[in-house]
């Protein structure tokens, strides 16, 4: 072989396997690391390559695959119909070219069906006498994952049809969230100490993946149909298509128009080129089809997509300047996340000065160096990403951008745990972010509510030595407070601001205080700022331990006992109150006289099972899990963790692990059923 081809081989080799890759991170991991575009180009660079020596091609190119592999935590379906993509194009010779081949192919000019193009996932779902009965992902086309339970919550998707649906409907659309929605959830995931979801495709396919179902319910998640499998016959055309499954009650978009040349289409795609920023969601295109299913029928498939439809792609904004520096912020939790300073420039209409680089990997994967000019993108994010550096651009002696390895704040050394791609200042107790962020944090209107605190008010009082962790909020008086003042600039617009306490403001903040001593004991919790302790995770430890002692004394078994509490919470929970310092803020917080205990809702049915301890396991038809443990407690009954010798039962449902059934045949524990447990508390 010569030299050329070998490096035409290598070339091929190469793209493959780099392509594939950037499919299982979009597809399973939905975590892209290139544009939507950089991945178009490469494809088409690798069909190129095959095109010319198709000896060299992989049997399993990416060229041919739909894409991805299938997650492994949902049962895996295989697709009646394979689920295929679309061929896309970003440019406008590409579309009237389709159109030549399409016109060409059936002999005469066709009428298509324009629509957007959303930017969320696919999703297949089967109805079955009008009762939805699969919804299946995309996964490799071929097979997908059953998340039918989670697309259950959807609200725009009916989990019943009416009017004249047929026996057997398979239809395909695209799940997607709103990016109001979106932005919400991202807020609270920050103020949670979670991280943020890049965009609003990527947090919608995260969601569907989720194995917690009432979480997934929590996440606002929309659909739009827009695929039809079969009924070509009734149907006639694909817009009719939408315009029924619309009228049996499946969620369509209002925006498809039919367009009787090329030239109504291209029309079509600049109008929304314009206008999509007024949508509420993310689109990144229009798809084009031909809108006669008889015409389609005779236009058929290639390997891998319909020869009726191609996807116009829109750019997606990107603007090259100048990398000023990087800096690093340190959040609550004490991440670390490093942020680009960039030469001004205008982006989508307004002016970029900073992007997020998530971490110390994509620092190094993009090569950054100080002084580069660097492509920045702004998809559906808020903060714009830097995509690309043109190395070509690059000044000379630029120096190479080193992670920093000391908090830039208190200078403690970071560190990195296994498997996780953020660094951490472990001075958890002394680095003043993490303090005041911690502070801002119990003060947040879903904690104490102390919003008389807000704007800047928790970094004047630390600065002056009057906090260090929340407990110390109870100690304050007002001559502390009366005449406090600093100067705060705005890090954006560089405007001064002077923050001052007069006798009014320090009235309120005291008020305030005192007024957060009757908050719930559950937001209490939440406040303190528990890694992995959101909102829910707390409601449900002020639930069943009923107050901060029984709570501080649970072993990791009791914690992990609660449906949805894992071990990575648990132990989360255990290293939190095995910490000193925690134990003596929790004893000044209870002196100050906050709840530390659940105020009482539940109230006991009868005594029935008094002093019978229950081991709950499985899945049950009559009642949720949680409601089965309720009903344990409120007839006098007690819900524990694993089997033991002290177990009096075992309430088994459907699925129940073989592993505890065994453990309870061997200690010879009554397993009874939901029917028996019923009888059980009905007298
Ligand atoms: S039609 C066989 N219509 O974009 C035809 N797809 O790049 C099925 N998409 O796989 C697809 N909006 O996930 C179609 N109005 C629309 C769409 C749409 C978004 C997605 C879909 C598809 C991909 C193609």
């Amino acid at each position: 072989m010569t030299t050329a081809n070998e490096s035409v081989r290598e070339e091929i080799r190469k793209l493959t396997k780099e392509l594939k890759e950037h499919n299982y991170r979009y597809y399973v991991l939905a975590d892209p690391s290139i544009s939507d575009r950089e991945f178009d180009r490469k494809l088409k660079e690798l069909e190129s390559l095959e095109n010319q020596y198709p000896e060299f091609r992989d049997p399993n190119s990416p060229t041919i695959n739909v894409g991805g592999e299938v997650t492994k935590s949902f049962n895996t379906i295989r697709h009646d119909v394979p689920m295929l993509s679309l061929g896309n194009t970003y440019s406008r010779e590409e579309l009237f070219a389709f159109d030549e081949r399409v016109t060409r192919f059936v002999g005469q000019s066709v009428t298509y069906s324009c629509e957007l193009k959303f930017d969320g996932f696919a999703i297949g779902l089967k109805y079955k006498n009008g009762k939805l009965i699969q919804a299946l992902t995309r996964g490799d086309g071929i097979e997908g994952d059953d998340v039918t339970v989670n697309v259950r919550t959807i609200r725009s998707i009916p989990g019943t049809l009416h009017g004249d649906y047929p026996e057997d409907l398979d239809v395909r659309g695209e799940i997607f969230m709103h990016r109001k929605a979106f932005e919400k959830m991202n807020e609270e995931r920050i103020a949670n100490g979670e991280k943020p979801f890049a965009n609003p495709r990527n947090s919608a396919a995260g969601t569907i993946k989720i194995q917690e179902q009432d979480e997934v319910a929590r996440r606002p998640l929309d659909a739009f149909m827009y695929h039809v499998i079969g009924h070509e016959k009734e149907l006639q055309t694909h817009l009719h298509a939408l315009e029924k499954i619309h009228s049996w009650g499946l969620p369509v978009n209002e925006f498809s128009e039919t367009a009787n040349s090329i030239d109504e289409v291209w029309n079509f795609i600049t109008k929304w080129d314009k206008k999509r920023r007024e949508l509420s969601f993310d689109i990144d295109g229009v798809v084009v089809k031909v809108n006669d299913y008889h015409l389609q029928q005779e236009l058929g498939f290639t390997a891998k997509s319909p020869r009726w439809a191609i996807a116009y792609k829109f750019e997606t904004e990107r603007a090259s300047t100048r990398l000023l520096s990087v800096s690093y912020q340190v959040g609550r939790t004490g991440a670390i996340t490093p942020v680009a300073n960039l030469e001004p420039i205008l982006l989508l209409g307004t002016i970029v000065k900073r992007a997020s680089l998530h971490n110390e990997d994509i620092i190094r994967e993009l090569d950054l160096h100080t002084g580069d000019m660097v492509f920045v993108e702004k998809g559906g994010e808020i903060i714009p990403k830097i995509v690309g550096v043109d190395t070509n651009l690059r000044p000379e002696n630029a120096e190479v951008v080193q992670f920093i390895t000391k908090c830039p704040e208190c200078g403690t050394s970071l560190i990195r745990k296994e498997g996780e791609a953020a660094h951490y200042c472990p001075n958890e107790d002394h680095c003043p972010p993490q303090i005041k962020g911690r502070i801002e944090h119990f003060i947040s209107r879903k904690a104490m509510d102390i919003d008389s605190l807000g704007e800047g008010k928790i970094g004047i009082l630390y600065d002056n030595g009057l906090l260090r962790d929340s407990a110390d909020l109870y100690s304050l008086t007002f001559d502390q407070l009366n005449g406090l003042s600093k100067t705060i600039e705005n890090e954006e617009t560089g405007e001064q601001r002077l923050i001052s306490f007069r006798e009014k403001t320090a009235e309120k903040i005291l008020e305030g205080i005192e007024a957060s001593k009757a908050i719930p004991f559950n937001r209490l919790l939440y406040g303190l700022g528990i890694r992995f302790v959101g909102e829910t995770v707390a409601k449900k430890l002020a639930s069943r331990f009923k107050n901060m002692d029984a709570l501080m004394a649970a072993g990791r078994e009791d914690l992990i006992a609660i449906d949805e509490i894992g071990e990575r919470i648990a132990d989360s929970v255990i290293e939190y109150f095995a910490e000193e310092t925690h134990r003596e803020m929790v004893e000044r917080l209870r002196n100050a006289g906050v709840q530390l205990e659940a105020e009482e809702t539940q109230t006991a049915v009868s005594n029935e099972l008094e002093g019978k301890k229950f081991v709950v396991s499985g899945v049950f038809v009559k009642y949720g899990r949680d409601e089965i443990k309720d009903l344990i407690e409120k007839h006098g009954g007690q819900n524990i963790g694993s089997i033991s010798a002290k177990t009096d039962y075992v309430l088994a449902g459907d699925k129940m692990g073989p592993a505890k059934l065994e453990k309870a045949q061997k200690l010879g524990i009554p397993i009874i059923s939901e029917e028996d447990f019923d009888k059980m508390i009905n007298g």
